[in-house]
This record gives C-alpha cells, sequence and structure tokens, in this order.
C-alpha cells in the first residue's frame, strides 16, 4: 500500500462519528507518527509515507475509531505551559483546570511558602505551580500508584521540585500545615449520564466519580484541610458545574471565611476560594 500525506489528511470522514475534531484528530496522530509539525503536513502533502510509518498511523487510527483519546494515542498532553506525560491511569488535565493554577499565581507571592496539591493525577496543577513559583514547598497527593508514579516522571522531565506522597487526600501530611491547598477531585455523581460520554470510558473511574452525590471528596477535604492550613491559609477548589452554590455553603459551615466563586474559560462556575484561621469569629 502507498499514500501520501495528503492522502491521509483525506481520511478525517473516517473519524465523524466518534469525534467533533475529526480533521484535527487525524493531524495530531500524523504529526506524532511522523515526528513533525502540522506545518509540515502542508508543505510536504505529496511526500510518500514509509510502509512502517503507514501501518503505525492506521493502528492508531483504529483506536481512535474505537474512542481512545487522542491524547492516550500520542501519550502526551498540553497543560498550562508544561507538556505532560499521560496514560490511563489518570486523568487527562483539562483546559478548565487552569484557572486553578491562575487563582494560586494570583496570590501575593511573599504570603506562600508551602501548598500542597490533594488529588494530584499527572501532577499537572503542582508541576505546574513548582515551576512558576521555584521557591514554593510543594507538596502533591494521590491514592493510586498510577498516578504517583506518572507525575513522579512529569516533575523530572518538567525540571520541577515536587515532593509526592501516596495516600487518602490530607492523610499522609501528618501534622504539615501549608499556606494553601488545592484540589481538583473528582466530583461526578456516580449515576450522572456524563458518565456516558465515550471518551470518559478510558479515563479512571477513582478520578471522576465521588459516590452518590458527587460532593463526597469535596466535603472530606473541606473538612480535613482544616487542620493543614497555617492561619489565614488558602483553599482552591475545582467543582462540578452546578455544585458551586454547595461547596460555597460547606465552606462557610466549616469555619471558612473570604469565600469567593469563579467562572472558567466556558463562564462556567468552575472553582472557589476561600482562607481559614482557626481563631476568627466569622
Ligand atoms: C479529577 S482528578 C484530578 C487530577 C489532576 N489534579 C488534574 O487536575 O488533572 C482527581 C484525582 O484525585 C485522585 N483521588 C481520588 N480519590 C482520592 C483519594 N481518596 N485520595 C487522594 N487522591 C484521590 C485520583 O486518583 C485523581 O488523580
Amino acid at each position: 500500500m502507498s499514500a501520501s500525506i495528503g492522502d491521509i489528511l483525506e481520511l478525517a470522514s473516517r473519524l465523524e462519528a466518534i469525534s467533533d475534531s475529526p480533521a484535527l484528530d487525524i493531524q495530531v496522530i500524523l504529526c506524532h507518527v511522523l515526528g513533525k509539525s502540522r506545518s509540515y503536513l502542508y508543505s510536504h502533502s505529496e511526500d510518500k509515507l514509509p510502509e512502517s510509518q503507514l501501518t503505525t498511523f492506521f493502528e492508531l487510527l483504529r483506536r481512535r475509531q474505537n474512542g481512545e483519546p487522542v491524547v492516550h494515542l500520542t501519550g502526551t498532553k498540553g497543560f498550562w505551559n508544561i507538556e505532560l506525560s499521560v496514560n490511563p491511569t489518570v486523568l487527562i488535565p483539562r483546559p478548565e483546570t487552569e484557572l486553578l493554577v491562575e487563582l494560586a499565581l494570583s496570590l501575593e507571592q511573599d504570603q506562600i511558602k508551602s501548598m500542597v496539591d490533594l488529588g494530584t493525577g499527572s501532577g499537572a496543577i503542582a508541576i505546574s505551580l513548582a515551576r512558576e513559583r521555584p521557591d514554593w514547598i510543594v507538596f502533591a497527593t494521590d491514592i493510586t500508584t498510577g498516578a504517583i508514579t506518572t507525575a513522579r516522571r512529569n516533575a523530572l522531565s518538567n525540571n520541577a521540585n515536587v515532593n509526592f506522597i501516596q495516600g487518602h487526600w490530607c492523610r499522609p501530611l501528618a501534622d504539615m500545615r501549608f499556606d494553601l491547598i488545592v484540589s481538583n477531585p473528582p466530583y461526578i455523581k456516580a449515576n450522572d449520564p456524563h458518565l456516558a460520554q465515550p471518551e470518559l470510558k478510558y479515563e479512571p473511574l477513582v478520578a471522576l466519580i465521588s459516590d452518590i452525590d458527587g460532593l463526597t471528596a469535596l466535603r472530606e477535604i473541606i473538612v480535613n484541610s482544616k487542620r493543614h492550613l497555617n492561619p489565614g491559609g488558602r483553599i482552591i477548589l475545582e467543582h462540578g458545574y452546578d455544585q458551586s452554590n454547595k461547596v460555597c455553603a460547606m465552606l462557610a459551615s466549616n469555619g471558612y471565611h473570604s469565600i469567593e466563586a469563579y467562572q472558567d474559560i466556558a463562564n462556567t462556575d468552575r472553582a472557589v476560594m476561600a482562607r481559614f484561621d482557626a481563631t476568627r469569629k466569622n
């Protein structure tokens, strides 16, 4: 079989049934196989692919047609200004989570000396912040071995100094206290119809689902973080599109103050930031 780059780009129609961006998917997969940029595809559309690259391309196309996310085929995902290695043990970092990084970076630099990212997954938030603020002491936890292994590898490849500990939310932190706690925990309800989306079936359920109401992880983090925040310390939490009021209420009933809600790039309620002072009367 023989095919040029131009011929392959014509195959986008094969992905129309499973992808919102079939042409882009074909380009990204082809760039990955060739080890070239997208601009190269258009300046070399007449070039024929060697047999071995064609075989690799068609194997990846078959997997994409079965619904596997492009990111799992290429193995990497851009987040903030870093490149992360991803695999089926970690959530593919989402653009909306960059809001948490933005909020953390909006804090006065001298107010933060230490932070922890709870449920770090690929390490997206912790690594981005450790690179942006090299003077912060950065910790990160996750329950799964796959996440901790992946995040450690990503910290190394991105030259970021992060201390990873495996365990359940705050439990591995013992008596450590921080100026900032950040978390994007699982927050989807166990029976949420969105879980039927084809691409979600390739993501780890432990990264997506939080019991029947979707709020169990957020509730546990809000309650237990109080013991790990320095006076006046901040918490920044990502949540589902319809959970902002409930998260704000949970923070208030747990004695947090200065509670503020934030929207993501799609203008959807997505994050809440608050402060905690053990001795303060609200
Ligand atoms: C929504 S993902 C977020 C991953 C990453 N922080 C990001 O934003 O891309 C939630 C993460 O929480 C972790 N997780 C789930 N339950 C946990 C628990 N009980 N303790 C610690 N981490 C947990 C999952 O393994 C997953 O990596």
